[in-house]
């Protein structure tokens, strides 16, 4: 069996659609033939499971974090969409909003293990390391953006964080290594560099080998960017921008997978608690996802069927 593509699902701001297009995307998917497993991280908020038909999920994530269930696989329900489980960040236990980093770890490491073609991690809003950690630990990531200003300034922030966390994970039990990546984004701190680039020229003369560690990782995360919510061309044109920039002030590859119309029916469908493409109706906005899970196909080099 191969390991799952994992994809985590981001973006800086609640409200741009995270929940809906990891959905959406994971029932496009299916419809192609893939086995989709979906986790909900948004423990403070989560909400993944309406979105996939699962009124209360037995057990969730919590409980696999807290020990109470053993194994990943003990935690996933089965969901609306055919082919797929959810493991669900709904709980009651409010104290486990933010997994330590252990706990976090051990998620990451067994969520390969799960069986699956794709899995999507949803994320919560911010940018803090509780979130960019988890948009670190995976070889690709989203990044969901609106087109609007602020939520371009989010996921830029949102990016910027997830590569420092990217990096600072590779330097465990190397403080001083890690000091110097955090600094990165310390404007007290912040002085020759900017780009990602300058910051690696300006370690190269007394840390070479470290260098290349970063290089390497820096060349095999995949960043990935959606625009949803786009009403016309201009919105469309958003996306290019915005990865150039990224490029530009960051030196970071941000790859521009597709948009995703403002559609109306959305919110008919989450009330119906079924994802859009599994509707039987001809729509805009399911060419949109069909466009971008192809895109992923392609991308990720999955089983294309
Ligand atoms: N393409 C879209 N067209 C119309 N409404 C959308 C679209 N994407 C998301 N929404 C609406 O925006 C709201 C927030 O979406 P959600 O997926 O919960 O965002 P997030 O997970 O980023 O917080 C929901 O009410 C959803 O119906
Ligand atoms: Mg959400």
């Amino acid at each position: 069996m191969k390991d799952p593509v994992i994809i985590s699902i981001g973006g800086g701001k609640g409200g741009i659609g995270k929940s809906t297009i990891t959905a959406n995307l994971g029932a496009a998917l299916t419809l192609r033939g893939n086995r989709v497993g979906y986790i909900d991280a948004d423990l403070g908020d989560a909400n993944l499971h309406l979105c996939l038909g699962v009124k209360r999920p037995p057990a969730g994530l919590q409980d696999y974090i807290s020990g109470r269930y053993k194994k990943l696989d003990d935690v996933a329900v089965t969901t609306s969409v055919p082919n797929s489980w959810l493991v669900s960040g709904a709980s009651d236990f409010l104290e486990l909003a933010n997994p330590n980093f252990a706990q976090k770890q051990k998620i990451i490491n067994n969520l390969k293990k799960m069986a699956a073609d794709y899995i999507f991690v949803d994320l919560g809003a911010g940018s803090d390391y509780h979130v960019t950690d988890f948009y670190a630990a995976f070889p690709y990531g989203i990044v969901v953006a609106d087109g609007l200003p602020t939520s371009i300034e989010n996921a830029y922030g949102f990016l910027k964080n997830g590569t420092i966390r990217g990096l600072v994970r590779l330097f465990a039990g190397h403080p001083e290594i890690q000091a110097r990546i955090k600094s990165f984004s310390d404007p007290e701190t912040k002085r020759e560099f900017s780009t990602v680039n300058n910051f690696l020229a300006s370690m190269v003369k007394d840390h070479a080998k470290d260098v290349e560690i970063m290089k390497e990782w820096l060349h095999a995360k995949k960043n990935l960017l959606i625009i949803n919510m786009v009403r016309n061309a201009d919105d469309i044109k958003v996306g290019t921008r915005f990865a150039e920039m990224v490029k530009k002030y960051l030196s970071i590859d941000l790859h521009y997978i597709g948009y995703v119309v403002y559609a109306p029916e959305v919110r008919q469908s989450i009330r119906e608690m079924k994802p859009i493409v599994l509707t039987q109706e001809a729509t805009r906005i399911k060419d949109c996802f069909d466009a971008i899970s192809q895109n992923l196909l392609a991308l990720t080099k999955g089983p294309i069927r």
